[in-house]
């Protein structure tokens, strides 16, 4: 086949900071995914754009381009379809009670989800820890149980956006994975390519996120929202904290408990407020906006839509889920307010006690993870449980508790120190902590 570019003349322009072509655009990430532009040169593109940047109209054209690279999932489903992303955190367990939550309300959710990597936990691996459940569906397995049921969270397709797995994997190797061009064109195509008749994002911002600053989730954001409205795809984003872990339970199986819990009208408070503003947006943008999500909460009538849809897929909603062989338990040291709870430090803790991988073939433990029993700004007394740590592997007990005490072991002062976790006297005046769980919203 004659090709119309270089490969070396396209990273060129792009290392000296010029602009690509819709064509050059095209033409890379087409022969990139049929093995005619090398790794070694995508490599080196990727730096390129990493340290120069892509303005929007390339970034729009570049997730066109690898949306291109494979197949869109053609949904024909007869409610409107309505998707949500979250960027990812520690704790982030909203998926499970907002999908079905919203197919209550009556749109259909097709929710194409991951594994973890690293401190994040993945969707997939918290409902496998179900007995039964089955992540793997065919398209026409999609399209059926969205009609029916009017909620699936399964595993993607190999056929989605093939040149984002590709380009994802070499970018994880190459140190170019925090750029926002690459991110958001990455998030984009496949969900695009997914079908979905909108798009609600939650940018997650602070320790336990991609994006630490308010500033960067900002740009992040403003960028997905942008390449989801030049791809006709109405888009919202959320910008929600992420500096300390959601709700109580970080792990796979005690995860699934927590969403459980909410999904039966209880369930702690910031996962409840996270996941009704997740559903009053996606109502919103399915034209459902006039239907009130908390009560079908509450009375529990989600319970009833996720039972069916995990049983749709093999899992036995009602089956007692996994718990730990082991439970270590980590104290207050003193009485007085806890000030700090780190979401970075909490999500290692729970990947190196088993709940998540270092590589993507490794095996997660469904029972590991860390149990938070106190959220910051609450009092506590001396030698009362601050966080149960659950593994099947004891000997991972001390790396977890490293990583939640930094080199002071859990702090007993506020400020100055380096623990994650850290109880001091008194109140401070101006909380370092976040009071709200939504920062900001931001539309096309
Ligand atoms: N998630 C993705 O899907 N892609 C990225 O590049 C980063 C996070």
């Amino acid at each position: 086949m004659h090709e119309p570019f270089a490969a070396v003349d396209v990273i060129r322009a792009k290392r000296d900071g010029g602009r690509l072509t819709p064509e050059q655009i095209d033409w890379v990430v087409d022969a990139y995914t049929r093995g005619v532009v090398s790794e070694e040169q995508m490599a080196a593109l990727a730096m390129a754009v990493f340290l120069r940047g892509m303005d929007s109209r390339e970034t729009a054209r570049w997730t066109g381009a690898m949306i291109d690279s494979g197949e869109r999932l053609a949904l024909h489903v007869s409610r409107p379809t309505v998707d949500k992303h979250s960027t990812g955190g520690v704790g982030d367990k909203i998926t499970l009670p907002l999908a079905p939550l919203v197919a209550t309300c009556g749109a259909a959710v097709p929710q194409l989800s991951g594994r973890g990597l690293g401190h994040t936990g993945g969707t997939l691996d918290k409902l496998e820890s179900i007995p039964g459940w089955r992540a793997q569906l065919s398209a026409v397995e999609i399209g059926k149980q969205l009609d029916e049921v009017g909620a699936v969270v399964c595993a993607a397709t190999d056929t989605l956006a093939p040149a984002d797995r590709k380009l994802y994997a070499l970018r994880d190797v190459t140190g170019t994975v925090e750029s926002v061009p690459l991110i958001a064109s990455s998030i984009m195509s496949k969900k695009i390519a997914e079908g979905a008749g909108g798009l609600v994002l939650d940018v997650k911002v602070g320790s336990g996120a991609f994006m630490t600053s308010l500033d960067d989730a900002r740009a992040l954001a403003r960028t997905l929202v942008d390449i989801g409205a030049a791809h006709g795809l109405p888009t919202r984003a959320l910008l929600t904290d992420m500096s300390t872990p959601l709700g109580s339970a970080v792990g796979n199986a005690i995860e699934v408990a927590e969403a459980v819990d909410v999904l039966r009208g209880g369930g702690p408070e910031d996962v409840v407020a996270l996941t009704l503003a997740l559903a009053r947006e996606m109502l919103a943008l399915a034209g459902h906006g006039d239907v009130d999500p908390a009560p079908m909460l509450a009375s529990g009538q989600a319970y009833e839509t996720w039972c069916r849809m995990i049983s749709a897929q093999g899992g036995d909603p009602e089956a007692p889920l996994p718990t730990p062989a082991h439970v270590h338990v980590v104290e207050a040291p003193q009485t007085g307010v806890l000030t700090r709870l780190d979401a970075y430090a909490v999500g290692v803790a729970a990947w190196r006690l088993g709940a998540g991988r270092a590589r993507r073939e490794d095996p997660v433990q469904a029972t590991a993870g860390v149990r938070c029993l106190a959220k910051p700004g609450e009092r506590v007394e001396h030698g009362q449980p601050l966080l149960e740590l659950h593994t099947e592997t004891p000997d991972a007990v001390p790396s977890a508790l490293a990583a939640l005490g930094g080199a002071g072991g859990i702090g007993a002062e506020a400020g100055g120190g380096d623990a994650a976790v850290e109880v001091s006297d008194e109140a401070p005046d101006h909380p370092p902590w976040s009071t709200t769980t939504v920062l900001e919203t931001i539309r096309a």
